[in-house]
């Protein structure tokens, strides 16, 4: 008998390890975030080490929740999709929040308001929107910009990351970039003079955290913690530190 508990035991035990261990789960200190770090300056790779401002609030985050913040890096789409199905608690990484996918996610407050620009080459005769008509234009893939230009009707070649996307302009094979302004601003600012950033928006979007759809209790905590790094000017301050213009109203 003494041996039927003590082995029924053993076994709970084994379960619950392994339960505890399955990777990426919710844990009640750990706060999992999924991000595609290919987005300077919200988040890249400096080295091996994930950086950038979203990094920064996520920690900031985290901290204000008493949790310790896990980043996965992965493609864009499986970031969203993964935190939409619950792998992740979170996915931090410029997701604008649209009205299509509030469909299937829960977001917190928006932190960022962005647009989508067009990177050309120096020398290119493309000056606006206007002048992209008929061109064939690149982007990041599963991106509000891929949908800008799917929308509007351009030829699209969509990248895994935003510098691929902008390695195809510099090489002649697309026409343009279209990517989130900061972004854009960034990755240009890489390619020693070869690109420049159009001064026009073609979109206005804000960036918000997504979760599972209907996990609101996480939704409302994030939301009480990024009032208050607003409020301590915290917000303000990372933003200031990756050079990204920010209206604290
Ligand atoms: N803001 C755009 C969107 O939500 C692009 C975000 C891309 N983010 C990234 N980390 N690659 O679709």
């Amino acid at each position: 008998m003494k041996k039927i508990i003590a082995l029924t035991l053993a076994l709970m035990l084994t379960v619950c390890c392994l339960a505890g261990c399955g990777g990426g789960e919710a844990n009640e200190n750990t706060l999992t975030m999924a991000t595609n770090a290919e987005f300077p300056p919200f988040e890249y790779l400096e080295g091996e080490e994930i950086v950038g401002a979203d990094v920064d609030i996520a920690n900031a985050i985290a901290e204000k929740l008493g949790k310790t913040l896990e980043i996965t890096n992965i493609d864009f789409d499986a970031a969203l999709t993964g935190a939409a199905t619950g792998k992740y608690d979170v996915a931090i990484a410029g997701v604008t929040a649209t009205d299509e996918r509030r469909q299937n996610m829960g977001f917190t407050d928006d932190y960022y308001t962005a647009s989508q620009a067009i990177i050309v080459t120096a020398d290119s005769a493309i000056k606006s929107a206007a002048d992209l008509t008929g061109k064939t234009v690149s982007c990041q893939e599963g991106t509000t910009g891929e949908q800008y230009l799917l929308d509007n009707g351009y030829s699209v070649q969509s990248f895994k990351t935003g510098a691929e996307a902008i390695s195809a302009l510099t090489a002649g094979k697309v026409d343009a970039v279209v990517i989130d302004d900061a972004v854009a601003r960034a990755l240009s600012s890489k390619q020693e003079g070869k690109t420049v950033v159009l001064d026009e928006a073609l979109t206005e979007e804000a960036y918000a955290i997504v979760t599972k759809l209907g996990n609101d209790e996480l939704i409302a905590e994030i939301n009480g913690a990024l009032a208050e790094l607003k409020a301590e000017g915290k917000l303000a301050e990372i933003f200031e530190k990756y050079e990204l213009p920010y209206d604290a109203e």
